[in-house]
């Protein structure tokens, strides 16, 4: 069920998500901006510690700590949701929206057995006995590969081996069929057999409710896989943002270049691969000025008056549909992607 023409579900504008510490303002999500529609994933890639995670819990309500400063808006479902009365925003979670948490444990509560928390989990939003409950967290727990589902629904999280405690917690983020799912690395403790079965139960939630998913993950393979659009982070601001095909096919940031040149090709000798990008992301309490991405770019030098380490690059739209956040002039970009990065990927 997908319709790129419908009304965005989720609207994200402007989010802002800065961290008062002792070591200074931790500026961890710096004005991103994006949409996503019923039945259609948004695929959020970038290397760690590049703000995904603090995006995600900032959609879902998730940072009311004193130190946290949040602005911008998050409209679901046409409800503003930043400033929202807080119960108000507990209730849309878990009903109109859930996460898969990158750690299991966080979201599991140690002193109740799996079973018990799934079941609160769907009475909260579904007024049936605990019997036809109990029976749901069973359907759900073999719906995510736990085997002997009837009897492991009495276990308790510490029984779980890693890759079951991550099943458990998918299976309870799924349990009320959200119409906006995160799923935050969802399948990275997971063997490949059982990373295909999620996404299918994935896929399969899209089809039938028609939600809405945000996918973030490090494997390029499973955003190609599964993303209709892509959001490429960093150092807590998007660079670059387009329909899946557009930021595979034909990206235009250098960042992006550098992630795709580190996706494993089995068909190519190692010695004609693009490079990976050198060195590391930036400090989010000191962001380099200019493009946050100069220190690691192999291009800084080529915009004019020094312009990378002067001026913030804004987020523009070069083509319908696809920005990118670099002062590469359009023929600096399609000469450096034709002769340097394309023949290598
Ligand atoms: N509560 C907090 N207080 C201060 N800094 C924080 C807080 N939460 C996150 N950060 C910082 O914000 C930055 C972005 O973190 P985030 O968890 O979003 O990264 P990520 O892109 O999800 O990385 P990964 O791929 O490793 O999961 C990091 O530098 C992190 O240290
Ligand atoms: S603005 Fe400059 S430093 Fe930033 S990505 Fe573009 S070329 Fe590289
Ligand atoms: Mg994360």
């Amino acid at each position: 069920m997908k319709d790129a023409g419908a009304e965005p579900f989720l609207s994200v504008r402007d989010l802002r998500v800065h961290f008062d510490t002792d070591d200074g303002l931790v500026k961890s999500v710096d004005g991103v901006s994006f949409d996503v529609r019923p039945g259609q994933t948004l695929g959020i890639v970038g290397e760690s510690g590049s703000g995904k995670s603090v995006t995600s819990l900032g959609v879902m309500g998730l940072h009311r700590t004193a130190r946290a400063r949040i602005s911008g808006e998050v409209w679901l479902d046409g409800e503003e949701l930043i400033g929202a009365d807080e119960d108000h925003v507990r209730t849309l979670r878990g009903r109109k929206m859930a996460m898969i948490f990158q750690d299991p444990l966080s979201a599991m509560h140690p002193y109740y057995t799996v079973g018990s928390q799934i079941v609160e989990a769907y009475r909260v939003h579904h007024d049936v006995s605990k019997k036809v409950a109990r029976a749901r967290a069973v359907e759900m727990l073999d719906r995510v590969g736990i085997p002997e589902p009837t009897k492991r629904v009495d276990s308790y999280p510490h029984e779980f081996s890693g890759g079951m405690r991550q099943r458990a917690m998918i299976a309870m983020s799924l349990v009320n069929n959200p119409e906006l799912l995160i799923a935050d690395e969802p399948t990275t403790a997971l063997d490949v057999t059982v990373q295909a079965q999620i996404l299918d139960l994935i896929r399969d939630l899209q089809k039938e409710f028609g939600s809405a998913v945000i996918m973030i993950t490090h494997d390029l393979g499973v955003v190609a896989e599964m993303a209709d659009e892509i959001l490429v982070m960093y150092g807590g601001r998007c660079v670059e943002r387009g329909t899946a095909e557009s930021v595979f096919y034909e990206p235009q940031h250098p960042y992006t270049w550098g992630l795709l040149g580190s996706m494993p090709r089995i068909d190519r000798e190692e010695t004609d691969r693009l490079i990976p990008v050198k060195g590391s992301p930036p400090s989010l309490i000191n962001v380099p000025d200019g493009c946050a991405f100069n220190p690691r770019c192999p291009y800084a030098d080529l915009p004019k008056d020094n312009l990378t380490r002067t001026v913030r690059p804004d987020l523009r739209e070069l083509t319908s549909g696809h920005f990118s956040a670099c002062h590469l002039t359009q023929e600096e970009r399609t000469r450096i992607w034709t002769e340097e990065i394309a023949p290598k990927l």
